[in-house]
């Protein structure tokens, strides 16, 4: 088969070297890829806005398949170009794509369904008196959200109604997130364990992989602002076997359920932003995609041929059985630049990527780019390296991780040192 990967994150070169591992694969390409992704396949440089050169290209390779990662395009609508084209497509049309861009339409389909979520209330930018008093009134801590995407920054905790009047102001009066903010979302406050669960459909039937945790916040013990995610451990314990079923019938299946029969047939990754409370499983956030870091974590762990699996999904005859979990564990830490989430420089060159050569170590590019046959640094997040093992030890796998990881530098690195701190408390 003939693949083309649509991305450069390092989301997109786990799924480029996990797909680069098929027996099935004859070409793997990636648009536009990274360094990263070059060792697993063939970077192509085209824009991600102009779907009629992705359509020229893939007619031209003959591609068979095309995953998107990011949600961008989603969102723009490339999977149903594609598909026009008769090109299979592993990623949701832009219209069930509004699963992740609308967090209104995401959580009316929640309340329809029954499917456990934080109470909320929605406003438009013309209701700004009533948003004002609502928060007024309200008890605290409770979240306010831009209903559009806005780079995973668009969510605001507020510990008080001070916050949160600041907040409202800077959505609807100084529009912070732009059309984003026009309407929002203000949410009651979720307290317990966070956990993802990346649920591949062909729209009718589900697998889930491995379940996962982030670690959204720049500073250790998740302090400090929100981040698009500095590091992942997978599995999660605190999903366990029961509460995997639970969010496999009350969740997925319903939502699978109700985005079909709406029109909206969601195929791709289904990714599920969970808080485990003590009320039961409450869904935080619907994606319409993989997550990153956390595919950087769970990817290492699948037996079997992944690449099947996105193609039967893609083509509406999801092949269950294509991949199975290996049993193990996996802790990926990234690094960022200094400065991350806010302003930060690029172009630093990262030394001592070829002193890694340990056979269950994978370092993942996601902000480099090569120059003259250096790597430099070329965003926030730069790398991720995963370690990870076939059994469940997550201390040996901590270990690793922050060993090898100690072998790259770059001016300014930054990683948190307690990636996984919650599964080795228990
Ligand atoms: P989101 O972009 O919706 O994933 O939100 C980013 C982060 O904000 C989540 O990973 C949670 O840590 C936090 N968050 C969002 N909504 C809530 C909520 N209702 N209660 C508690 N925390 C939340
Ligand atoms: N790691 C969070 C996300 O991908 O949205």
């Amino acid at each position: 088969m003939n693949v083309a990967i649509i991305g450069s994150g390092g989301r997109e070169h786990a799924l480029a070297y996990k797909i680069s591992e098929s027996p099935i694969l004859s070409n793997l390409f990636i648009i536009p890829g990274n360094p990263g992704t070059s060792k697993c396949g063939t970077n192509i440089i085209l824009s991600l806005d102009d779907f009629k050169s992705i359509d020229n290209f893939c007619k031209d390779k003959e591609i068979d398949l095309v995953v998107v990662g990011p949600e961008a395009p989603l969102v723009a609508g490339l999977s149903d170009y594609l598909r026009g084209i008769g090109v299979a497509v592993f990623g949701p049309s832009s219209s069930a794509a509004r699963i992740e861009s609308e967090k209104s339409f995401a959580k009316k389909i929640m309340v329809e369904n029954g499917i456990s979520t934080a109470q909320y209330r929605e406003f438009t930018s013309d209701e700004y008196g009533e948003a004002k008093k609502y928060l007024q009134e309200k008890t605290y801590p409770c979240v306010l959200k831009a209903d559009g995407l806005a780079a995973g920054k668009g969510v605001l905790i507020c510990e008080d109604m001070k916050t949160a009047l600041k907040g409202l102001d800077e959505l609807f009066l100084q529009n912070k997130y732009g059309r984003a903010g026009n309407k929002i979302i203000v949410e009651d406050f979720l307290t317990g364990e966070e956990a993802s669960i990346f649920a591949i459909t062909d729209g009718e039937n589900f697998i889930c992989l491995p379940s996962s945790q982030d670690h959204k916040r720049i500073g250790e013990n998740d302090t400090g602002l929100n981040t698009g995610g500095m590091g992942a451990y997978s599995p999660a314990p605190v999903v366990s076997d029961k509460i995997l079923e639970e969010i496999k019938t009350k969740i997925i299946k319903p939502v699978l359920t109700a985005m079909r029969e709406s029109g909206n047939k969601f195929v791709g990754c289904l990714y599920a932003g969970l808080m485990i409370t003590n009320e039961g499983t409450k869904v935080i956030e619907f994606n319409c995609r993989f997550g990153d870091p956390e595919t950087q974590a769970v990817l290492p762990l699948l037996g079997g041929d992944f690449l099947k699996l996105l193609y039967s999904a893609a083509n509406g005859n999801l092949d269950k059985e294509a991949v199975t979990y290996n049993g193990g564990c996996s802790i990926c830490v990234v690094a960022s630049s200094k400065g991350y989430p806010e302003e930060y420089i690029n172009g630093y060159e990262i030394k001592g990527l070829n002193n890694i050569n340990c056979p269950s170590v994978i370092v993942y590019h996601a902000g480099t780019k090569q120059d003259k046959g250096k790597i430099l640094t070329n965003g926030g997040r730069v790398f991720g390296v995963t370690a990870f093992s076939l059994n469940k030890d997550y201390k040996f796998v901590k270990n690793i991780v922050y060993q090898n990881l100690s072998k790259i530098s770059f001016e300014g690195m930054y990683y948190r040192r307690d990636i996984a701190h919650m599964v080795l408390k228990k």
